[in-house]
Parts: structure tokens; sequence; C-alpha cells
């Protein structure tokens, strides 16, 4: 062991090894991110024995296995970005920033597996078991059978659940606490983490449970520390949202169990989360009709269709580069519509501070909210509001075209399910291709380019620009 005690420096944001500190890890660009840590033995050579060899089966390619049993937690939003519920053996890693409700989230799971006759621990190495049973209380859950233990310590926490057989859910909250004694490393490092995940995820293999490994998030959105640990896995889960707002989106970002990108929805209230089953809904609710620089976007979540509100603010630069504040989408994609907005419509808005917003705290990633934000952004040039009762989406393209999207009708039935009159989408071009069927009572608005978009709100930009001055 001595001669192998030779320092190392990791990088905590890439796990990048390096034999001397720098400042800067020469891997990744990250300052700061080096910490000195021993070398040990390999991951999961947890004092144990080595087995003798033996042969392993080989299997052809046809012949079947039954499905992995499955577990709903009875939360329909968290069953629903795992594909359908908790599969025996496999391990799920949520994370999340600090505070954003995780530990909630899992011990309300935790709780409503349990109150179905399941057996489940909750391992919290970072709160005090009476903090864990106040939450309990607030939530309502203080009877549920849920086995409760402040460790830490990963060989105490493995040889407790390995004479317990017949558990069916361990939550590990957080993986950043946990410790293994054989590696010097401090807890939350990533030579840390990497040992206790792999140490975890075997023993649920071997012992058949769901794991829930909870991570903690860094601020710009990468899982430092369990990022090592999203190959180890088997599900990632994302729990986001804006610390001031009451909606958490868990998002799946990989599932070896089902679709990815699927989202489920929560709202925080005083007891906890609240499954939200109509997003759309809820997203709207606080939107106010017929006010320049709001445009409702028809969009898609997972299998999901949402409607969001997309808000956009323009205020006159004060002198120096004009600001482009955008919360809940992409920046380049703003200024990329921008530009198309001027070099193709000749709407000038480069000499205005953007402020756009998605209301509600979403997060889009969809190209298709491009016809949308558009939209907000003519309505808020022209002081013209979008008609409240009109969604909007479609791509845009750099010659400042409109593209299909994926998932109309869906988006179209959403619209009308909550009793929206109008949809402005792209123009179906007569390729042959498949009609709309669009849903009853819902008018479409069919445009090819976004001058068309531009020219329906009846204010050229010139026109606009001159009554300004004048007035
Ligand atoms: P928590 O689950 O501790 O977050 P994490 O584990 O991700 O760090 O949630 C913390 C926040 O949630 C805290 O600021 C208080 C809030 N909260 C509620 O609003 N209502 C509740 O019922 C609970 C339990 C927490
Ligand atoms: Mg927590």
């Amino acid at each position: 062991m001595a001669g192998r005690d030779k320092a190392r420096f990791v990088c905590q944001a890439c796990g990048a090894v390096a034999a001397k500190w720098a400042g800067r890890c020469e891997a990744c660009g990250t300052w700061n991110s080096l910490v000195e840590e021993v070398a040990a033995p390999r991951p999961g050579a947890l004092a144990r024995p080595k087995s003798a060899s033996r042969g392993i089966p080989l299997v052809g390619l046809a012949g079947t296995t039954p499905p992995p049993p499955r577990r709903a937690t009875g939360i329909a939003e968290f069953d629903r970005v795992l594909g359908g519920g908790l599969v025996a053996g496999s391990a799920v890693l949520v994370g999340g920033d600090p505070g954003i409700g995780k530990s909630t989230l899992m011990l309300q799971a935790a709780a409503r597996l349990a109150a179905s006759g399941q057996s489940v621990v909750y391992i919290t190495g970072e709160e005090s078991i009476e903090q864990v049973r106040l939450r309990a209380r607030r939530l309502g859950l203080a009877e549920a059978p849920v086995e409760l233990a402040a460790a830490s310590h990963l060989p105490d926490i493995a040889a407790t659940l390995e004479a317990r057989p017949g558990i069916g859910l361990v939550v590990i909250d957080s993986i950043q606490t946990m410790w293994l004694d054989n590696f010097d490393a401090v807890p939350g490092t990533l030579t840390q983490v990497r040992a206790a995940g792999f140490e975890l995820v075997r023993l649920a293999k071997t012992l058949g449970f769901a794991l829930v490994l909870v991570g903690h998030v860094t601020k710009d959105g990468a899982i430092a520390g369990p990022r090592v640990l999203e190959h180890m896995v088997d599900a990632v889960l994302y729990f986001e949202g804006e610390r001031g707002h009451q909606f958490r989106i868990l998002r799946g970002v990989k599932n070896r169990f089902g679709a990815t990108d699927e989202i489920g929805v929560f709202e925080m209230t005083d007891h906890g989360l609240a499954e939200v089953a109509n997003p759309s809904a809820l997203f709207l609710a606080e939107r106010r009709g017929h006010i320049a620089g709001s445009a409702v976007f028809a969009g898609i979540e997972g299998t999901r269709p949402v409607l969001l509100e997309v808000q956009a603010l323009l205020a006159p630069n004060a002198g120096g580069t004009p600001r482009r504040a955008v919360l809940g989408w992409d920046a380049g994609r703003l200024a990329m519509l921008l530009a198309v907005l001027e070099s193709r419509c000749g709407l000038r808005l480069s000499g205005n501070d953007v402020h756009l917003n998605i209301a509600g705290g979403l997060r889009i990633n969809e190209p298709a909210a491009d016809l949308a934000v558009a939209a907000a952004l003519i309505s808020a040039a022209s002081e013209t509001p979008t008609r409240p009762d009109t969604v909007y989406f479609g791509e845009v393209g750099l010659s400042g075209e409109i593209r299909q999207v994926a998932q109309a009708e869906a988006r179209l039935r959403e619209a009308a399910k909550l009793g929206f009159a109008s949809a402005c989408l792209p123009l179906r071009l007569a390729r042959g291709g498949k009609r709309l069927a669009p849903p009853e009572g819902l008018q479409l608005t069919e445009i090819g380019h976004l001058g068309d978009l531009l020219a329906s709100f009846a204010v050229a930009a010139t026109a606009r620009k001159a009554g300004k001055n004048t007035g």
C-alpha cells in the first residue's frame, strides 16, 4: 500500500488526472477544479476476497428475456419520467440544485412505495433523523413504514442492506456524502463518489432492489461529482426549476428502460410536491391577454404537449452594447432570430435591449418555439398584442422561411382542449404531403415566411419608428 500512496490531482469537473497541481484543468479548461486525491485501489475493491474465475455462458441473439419487474411509485409524474416505475435491480440518479426539492420528492416516493407494502430504506447523509422526521410530519407522511437511517459510511450501509433480503427501494440522499475508508479522499470528491456509486449499483444488482441516488448539481447545471456516475446508472433524471417559482420539472436525460425527454411537472406547495396533471392550464393561468409582447407557444415535452407563454420586452438601449436577457430559452437562438428579423424582414431591434422570458420557469429546447418567440418580439416591437386565442409553433430558418416541426396535430389538439380558437403554423407545401386534420373549431393560419407574420401585425416597423420619432 505504501508504494501506491502517490499523490495525484483529479479534476472535479471532468475526472481528468494530473500528476501535479495546476490552476486550470488541461483536459476541460475548468479553473480551480484540481483536488489532490491519493491513488488507491480500484473502485469496488471493497476488501472482498477475489473469487475464483469460472466460465460464463454465451447465448445467441434470438430468445426472450422477461422484462424486469417494475414498481410504480404511485406518483404519476415521477413514474412517467421513469418510463412506468422503478425497475428492480436498477439505479437511478436524481440530480438538481440544492434546495430544489430532491429530498422532498424522494421522501414522498419512498413513503408511497412503503405504504403500498414495499420494504423501503431511506439513508440520509446530509440531514439528521430529526430533520427528516420533521419533513415527513410536514408532508403528512410520518405514518409511512419507511425505514430511516442517518449514515454515510458505505461499508456499514452495505452490511446493513446485505443483512436484509427483500428490500424494494433504497434511497441514498446524497451520493456526495457517502465515503469508503480505503480511499484517502474526502467525501464528495470524484474518487469517493465513483467508488461509492459503483458499490451501491453493485449491491442493487445483486440484492435486486431499486436504487435512487440523489446528487447535487453545481450552479452552471453540470453534475460535477455525480457526472462520473452517469454511465454507471440506468437512468439519469434532473430536477429543475427556478427557485422563486413554484413549478418543478423532472426531466429524463438517460433511461435504459424508457423514453428520455419525458418530463414530470410538479408544484412546490406547503405540503410538498403536488403533481400537475395539466401543465398547460397552470403555465397559462397567470397570462393576461391583450398585452403586447406575449405569445402562446404550443410545445411538446417528451410525449406530452405543453402550452407556454413567451414574453418579450423591448427597452431603448441607454448606450453601449444592447442587453439580451433570456430566461428559459437559448440566447444563441434569440440572436439568430433577431438577425433574421432584421436582415430578412427589415425589423431593426439592434438599438433595443431585448428581454425574453418563458413564463412559469420551464426551459424550452425545441426549435419549434422560434415562431412564438418571433411573434412575441414583433408584437412587442409593434406594440400590438397577439390574438389571445392563438397559439404559435414553427421553426425559423436563416432565410426567414418557416419550417415544419414534428407532432403538429398533438399541438393543435392541446390548443383546442384549452379553448384556443386559432393556430399560426408552418405552411404545408403542396408536396403531396398529408393534410392536417385540425380539431373542430380550430382555425389554421399557415405561413411560409417570417415576413408574412410581420405583415399580419399590420404595422410596418418603419411606420412605427416614424410614429415614435414624431410622438
Ligand atoms: P429539499 O427537498 O430539501 O431540497 P434538496 O433536497 O433538493 O436540497 O427542499 C427544500 C425546499 O423545499 C426548501 O426551501 C423548502 C421547500 N419545501 C416546501 O416549500 N414545502 C414543503 O412541504 C417542503 C418539505 C419543502
Ligand atoms: Mg436534500
